[in-house]
């Protein structure tokens, strides 16, 4: 087991009509509150407004139309603009991991005199950050119980994850019933971005039983609950349980004292979402069972064979290699049956700019250090394969 440093200091509180606790909540930060959210979905489930009159006390400054894939242009920058022409005291954050993460780049950016991007890039350490509390309103990401950010910068294609303890949310409010208006396109995605992130824990060199048993419990809650959600949207305990597995995800609690494996499959993806705005969770489950079929070997098949008996209840009398295939088929095949075009074609990728994509990712993310190392030829060919 290797050694770790670990704290997560967000509190979380969860369950039908949390949110009415918001006002109680943010009196320990102050008066001034910038409002982050996106194109419009809290108000069509009357969050907004329930928020809004929650807050009355407050002071309130919006920052809307946070996009997917959410854009250091101009999004970040107004955000920042927004906090010290107003002299924010709390981000209050409502919606997706998108709204989420844009807010807690801003939050840095807010404390810092220079180019946000300083931070982002990390030219320069953050020194202090504004408080954000948020109220989350999709099960993906685990941006809520994490201390990154996903910012994407279009004219250089760069799709960051933005890394700083100081980005931990100070609350976050998890109420799965404003879950069940999600998409069955945001749910099967976000079911496959959070299966990812659990992945890319569970596939390294020196893991636990105890984290390999959380990985499979957890893999296996969001396959059932996703499908139970995709039949019936407003099956509360699926919501809900697949909203605290989605929790988990990013934040290092499923994987205390394992090596890292260098998240590869996240590394590439945030190329396809950079150069292409795609669904993040949709290039995730594109290239999952492409990396996988890559990186199967002598070196990495026992991993599988846990993976495809303990997940897939595959039998383990068979060779090695046969359950490996089986577990990727079987991990493709799930992909499939929740809705998920499965192939880069289908989401607008040709492989006119793979050899680029490919170099970028190279450059950018360290993925020849991985568990299975991938060099610029290994993720074109994973591109390829994807197509
Ligand atoms: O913009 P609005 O109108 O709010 O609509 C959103 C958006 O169109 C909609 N939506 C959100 N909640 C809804 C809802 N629609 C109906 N009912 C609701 N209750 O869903 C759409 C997608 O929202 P988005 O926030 O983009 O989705 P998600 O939460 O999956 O976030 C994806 C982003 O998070 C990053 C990804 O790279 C991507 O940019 N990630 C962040 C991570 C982190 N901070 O730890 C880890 C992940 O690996 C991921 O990379
Ligand atoms: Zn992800």
């Amino acid at each position: 087991m290797q050694n770790f440093n670990y704290m997560t200091p967000t509190r979380l509180i969860f369950g039908k009509g949390v949110v009415s606790q918001l006002p109680e909540v943010m009196s320990a930060f102050g008066k001034k509150i910038l409002l982050t959210y996106g194109g419009g979905s809290i108000k069509k489930i009357g969050l907004y407004d329930k928020v809004k009159e929650l807050l009355k006390d407050w002071e309130i400054v919006e920052l809307s139309g946070i996009q997917p894939n959410p854009k250091y242009d101009p999004s970040v920058l107004e955000g920042v603009r927004l906090c010290k022409e107003h002299d924010i005291d709390v981000i209050l954050a409502v919606g997706g991991g998108s709204v989420l993460d844009c807010s807690k780049a801003i939050a840095a950016g807010a404390k810092y005199d220079g180019d946000p991007w300083d931070l982002i890039s990390y030219k320069v350490k953050a020194h202090a950050a504004l408080p954000i509390v948020d109220i989350i309103t999709l099960a993906a990401t685990g941006s809520e119980y994490d201390a990154g950010g996903v910012i994407s910068r279009t004219e250089t294609n760069d799709k960051i994850g933005y890394i700083d303890p100081l980005l931990y949310p100070a609350v976050s409010f998890l109420d799965p019933t404003y879950t069940f208006t999600v998409s069955k396109k945001q749910t099967a995605a976000g079911c496959a971005d959070a299966m990812n992130h659990i992945m890319e824990q569970y596939f390294c060199e020196d893991s636990t039983l105890l984290n390999d048993g959380f990985m499979e419990a957890a893999l296996k809650s969001l396959m059932v609950n996703t499908v139970k959600c995709l039949k019936n949207p407003e099956d509360y305990t699926a919501r809900a349980e697949m909203m605290l597995t989605c929790t988990y995800g990013c934040n290092g609690i499923y994987s205390l004292g394992s090596s890292q494996s260098g998240w590869p499959c996240h590394g590439m993806e945030h190329a396809l979402s950079a150069y292409y705005d795609i669904t993040h969770g949709e290039g995730l489950a594109i290239i999952t069972p492409r990396w996988m079929k890559h990186i199967l070997s002598e070196k990495t098949v026992s991993r599988f064979v846990k993976y495809g008996v303990n997940v897939f209840g595959i039998d383990p009398a068979l060779d090695d290699f046969e359950i490996a295939e089986r577990a990727i088929k079987a991990t493709y095949d799930f992909f499939e049956s929740i809705g998920i075009p499965m192939h880069l074609r289908e989401v607008g990728i040709d492989e006119s700019r793979i050899g680029e994509m490919a170099h970028h990712v190279a450059e950018n993310e360290g993925l020849e250090e991985a568990w299975a190392p991938l060099l610029e030829k290994d993720i074109a060919e994973i591109f390829t394969e994807s197509l």
